[in-house]
């Protein structure tokens, strides 16, 4: 998740691009850059690492200049370098832009700027940006911006300098937060509040499609046409702390309810023709057809999703031996391994260190690893022989929530990809991929029935136990679910197989003893609601989550999902259940962003 500082105004524009970028690095990165900017030229420096080598590299200079743009990198295409940081600027050095996002369509512009003759120096997506509008500069580069954007597909917040209007800074925006902001020193803009705070409260967060050209005495707002548009701008009635918390109370409320952009983010560039486009697997040069079995491995929530994972390969490729394993179980156990093995290891912080320790373990017996990590660089991420990225953006929060759904996503995308390349037909996952394609809406839906969730999870207040059943696909979700309201609320929770409930666990049901049951999974949803009624009839109180088509009269208690296929309800049931946990927590009086005991990357055995 890169950051962007840009300014102009009446004082010099290096001590606020500074500043702001490190109010920013919350959002992780790996290469950090400015651009000054006067009538003389531009001044860009940059380089991989940290920005206090950026802060040391500019130490000894004047550098006066009133207008600038910073950005803060976290690599997607291209390595970490100081090519591949930002700025980028055009041949000539007149022009530098800053990007977050993904340009989707930029080889296609790129192979047309080389037919050009324009000279690349990056492996960046965004290098195109900087070229296109070049290329379109006939000495006005606000008509030259509004020609580009009209071929930049994907998403991104731009920001764009150059020595012609040298006192302004165009900033652009499409899926990609920016905010600009103004007082009387000048005009700024950045891609979060926090990083404007110590300078302005005055805000404005842009839309998309808004193209933004800030002067010294304010800001005009465009669309990507270049017709004026009204301006709305708030006063930040927050200070720093909580403009990081977003508005939101806590970073664990903030991250729930990021999922929708952090699920569509994730899956930019992934559903091409309505088929999985996952290049990185051509990396991995596994020969498939030698495919012997697929493991799985993770810890905590993330081994919840793998558990998804390997339930959602073994419906579509049962013939290949499929298991999800605890890493720490995996590093010790007699495990099959071989050159024909696919070992994928999942985690948020890619350094959890029995994950690692698992994979360094499938790697000495030669087995093949794919790694899905959320945080570029990390443990995982190095050693893996390939590696997929969740962007979910930085997890603050101990425990894991837009990690885990950004996981769900992105190992479904795996799953679908794999099975096809082991002969599944395509028209097998048409539902699937359409489903996920309106995932973002689907959680953004049920981030709506928080109100209600929140009445229900009142039911827990002087609870100390609360039990939670599901069958088949539901199972892994009751098994996060539990492990979610405990590690927030410190009720103790337990995940059942429903048809095992009679087995045993039904002697601790009681009178009031709080159920959370699931019954998603249409085949055996009659089943599961025959198991409930069980734990009713003796005094269970019971909250029901399942899909519209189940009749729910006897219930009081109920939360609806859509109808949407069974092997991918984990997603927006995991929402509820969160949302569940949170509520329980706050109820209770609890840390819910810390809770005691626990660490948010766990790098000990
Ligand atoms: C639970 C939680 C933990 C982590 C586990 C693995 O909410 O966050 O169970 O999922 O410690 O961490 P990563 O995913 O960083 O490997």
């Amino acid at each position: 998740m890169c950051g962007i500082t840009g300014f102009t105004g009446k004082e010099a524009a290096l001590p606020f691009l500074l500043q702001g970028l490190e109010k920013l690095e919350y959002r992780g990165y790996d290469s950090a850059g400015v651009t000054l900017v006067d009538a003389k030229g531009l001044y860009t420096v940059k380089t991989k690492g940290r920005l206090k080598d950026l802060r040391e590299l500019l130490a000894n200079e004047h550098l006066p200049q009133t207008a600038g743009i910073g950005h803060t990198r976290w690599a997607t295409h291209g390595v970490p370098s100081n090519l591949n940081s930002h700025p980028h600027t055009n041949a000539k050095n007149t022009i530098s832009i800053v990007h977050n996002g993904i340009i989707e369509n930029y080889a296609s512009i790129k192979e047309e700027l080389l037919r050009q003759g324009y000279p690349f120096v990056s492996e960046t997506d965004s290098e195109v940006i900087v070229h296109l509008i070049d290329y379109y500069d006939k000495g006005d580069i606000f008509e030259a911006l509004k020609k580009a954007l009209r071929y930049l597909q994907g998403s991104f917040a731009l920001c764009v300098v150059s020595t012609a209007n040298p006192d302004t800074v165009y900033v652009a925006k499409k899926d990609s937060p920016m905010i600009v902001g103004h007082s009387s020193i000048g005009s700024f803009c950045a891609s979060d509040i926090p990083a404007v705070l110590e300078y302005t409260k005055d805000i404005m967060t842009l839309e998309d499609g808004n193209l933004a050209v800030l002067k010294a005495d304010g800001v005009e707002l465009y669309d990507f046409a270049g017709n004026p548009l009204p301006q709305h701008w708030t006063h930040v009635p927050y200070d720093l702390q909580a403009a990081q918390k977003g508005g939101y109370d806590t970073f664990m409320e903030k991250e729930i309810h990021e999922q929708p952009h952090v699920i569509q983010e994730t899956l930019r560039g992934r559903i091409v023709n309505d088929d999985i486009s996952l290049n990185e697997l051509d990396q991995l040069a596994f020969p498939w057809e030698n495919l012997e079995r697929v493991y799985f491995v993770a810890c905590g929530t993330a081994y919840n999703a793998s558990m998804f994972a390997q339930d959602l390969f073994r419906h579509h490729v049962p013939k290949i031996p499929s298991f999800a394993l605890a890493a720490s179980e995996f590093r010790y156990g007699s495990y099959y391994l071989s050159p024909n093995t696919l070992c994928i290891f999942v985690s948020q912080s890619g350094e959890t260190a029995d994950t690692l320790a698992a994979l360094n373990r499938a790697k000495e017996r030669g087995a093949k690893t794919l790694a899905i990590v959320n945080v570029l660089g990390s443990g995982l991420a190095r050693k893996a022989d390939v590696t997929l990225y969740t962007c979910a953006g930085p997890e603050i929060a101990v425990a894991s929530t837009k990690a885990y759904t950004t996981q769900l996503v992105l190992l479904t995308c795996l799953v679908i990809k794999m099975s096809e390349l082991l002969g599944v037909a395509r028209e097998n996952f048409k539902e699937l991929i359409d489903n996920l394609k309106d995932m973002p809406k689907i959680v953004e839906d049920m981030l709506k029935e928080k109100d209600q969730v929140h009445e229900y999870a009142k039911l827990l207040a002087d609870k100390h136990d609360a039990y939670f059943i599901g069958r088949k696909m539901d199972y892994f979700s009751v098994v996060e679910g539990a492990l979610k309201l405990k590690e927030v609320s410190y009720i103790h929770a337990d995940a059942y197989l429903a048809g095992e409930l009679k087995h045993g666990p039904i002697a601790l049901i009681d009178k009031g003893t709080v159920v959370i049951a699931l019954a998603t999974q249409a085949d055996v949803a009659a089943k599961t609601i025959s198991n409930i009624e069980e734990t009713k009839a003796r005094g269970a109180v019971v909250i029901l989550i399942t899909t519209s088509k189940q009749n729910t009269d006897k219930f009081n208690y109920v939360l609806r999902v859509p109808n949407i296929s069974p092997y991918l309800m984990a997603i927006p049931v995991a929402v509820l259940l969160q949302l569940f946990a949170y509520y329980a927590a706050v109820i209770k009086g609890c840390d819910v962003d810390k809770p005691r005991n626990l660490a948010k990357s766990v790098t000990v055995e």
